[in-house]
């Protein structure tokens, strides 16, 4: 396999390359996603056909990029490896498209920042490998057809909503990645000490798989800052007491939320009441982008039950205000 192309944008940042599973026996969990990749991948290898194209939706860092890496591996083919927003014009997407190579894999991170037409552009490439550009133009305008080599075309999204309904359809099979289990990402931290040649005690691994939010991008960065705080502040090696220390310092509390996650339900409970409050006025409350919330905190929240969405907007449960130790809807804290 080899990588061509640009890597996706710096807040969408890749695993580092040293714990990015290199083999299948490497990748720990999405069982159901793995099995049926790797039917697809079987079945295409023995019919010496490309495989479809395929999309994987799911929160940031749960491995859909890995994925696509292990898959274009398997195949022995190249990844080309792009994202949405960095395809900006027609041109952008036809360049790409008439550099591929028969067989290889384009890897589209955030397909659903494609614009309106790289996506009307992009559906002749998916269904007949075919190119259709424009030349010329006014009355003087015609299509001209560029035969493309047979592709597969893998897209990312955390936003799978925000997917047209005629590309999600030109996809041959769809997987949602989910959080990971407990047990999962302590096989992963387990996994990444090893290569980091860290020592780590099963208690911190324990403790680490509790606040990384069930994801292993984000259990792979706490446990290289716990590394750092065992290397100052310890002996360098990661026990519970340096992971105690470490979070504190981190502000990541038991249920490994962080103060932005603290600070969206604080803002629900002490200036809406509770809820509901419509997304927008959240996103200006707390001073982040909308997207943000909705991809990074929003996902977890809602997933630990501390958020509820409803049609009227979103609501803190009761949950949320234990946690926050806030004892009634009508209490006022500081934050
Ligand atoms: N590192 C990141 N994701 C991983 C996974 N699913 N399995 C093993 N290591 C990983």
């Amino acid at each position: 396999m080899s990588v061509k192309g640009e890597t996706p944008r710096a807040t969408e940042e890749t695993i580092d390359a040293v714990l990015r599973p290199q083999k299948w026996e490497e990748y720990i969990g999405q069982e159901r996603v793995k099995k049926n990749l790797k039917v697809i991948i079987e079945a295409a290898k023995k019919r010496k056909e490309n495989p479809d194209h395929l999309l994987f939706y799911g929160s940031p860092g749960l491995g859909k990029t890995t994925l696509a890496y292990l898959i274009a591996k398997e195949l022995k083919t190249n990844i080309r490896i792009t994202a949405g927003p960095m395809i900006e014009k027609p041109g952008d997407l036809a360049a790409l498209l008439t550099n591929l190579s028969e067989g290889d894999i384009l890897f589209i991170d955030e397909i659903h920042r494609l614009s309106k037409t790289c996506e009307e552009l992009i559906y002749p490439a998916m269904e007949d490998f075919k190119l259709h550009l424009m030349a010329g133009r006014g009355v003087m305008a015609r299509t001209i057809e560029l035969k493309l080599p047979k592709f597969t075309l893998i897209g990312a999204t955390t936003r799978i909503a925000l997917l047209s309904s005629p590309l999600r359809s030109r996809f041959g099979a769809t997987f949602q990645l989910n959080f990971y289990t407990k047990e999962d990402i302590k096989k992963i931290i387990g996994r990444s000490a090893k290569i980091l040649g860290v020592e780590i005690t099963e208690k911190a691994v324990e403790f680490i798989s509790e606040r990384c939010r069930f994801t292993p991008r984000v259990a792979n960065r706490l446990l290289k800052r716990l590394r750092d705080f065992a290397q100052i502040e310890g002996n360098g090696i990661i026990d519970k007491q340096i992971a105690i220390l470490g979070f504190e310092a981190m502000g990541i509390d038991k249920l490994g939320l962080e103060e932005a996650d603290r600070k969206i339900l604080r803002a629900i409970i002490q200036k809406f009441n509770g809820g509901p409050v419509g997304i927008q006025a959240l996103a200006a409350t707390v001073g982040e982008e909308i997207d943000t919330i909705l991809e990074i905190y929003e996902p977890y929240l809602l997933q630990l039950g501390l958020l509820k969405r409803t049609q009227r907007g979103r609501i803190a449960t009761d949950l949320a205000y234990t946690h926050l130790g806030i004892s009634s809807k009508n209490s006022q804290m500081s934050f």
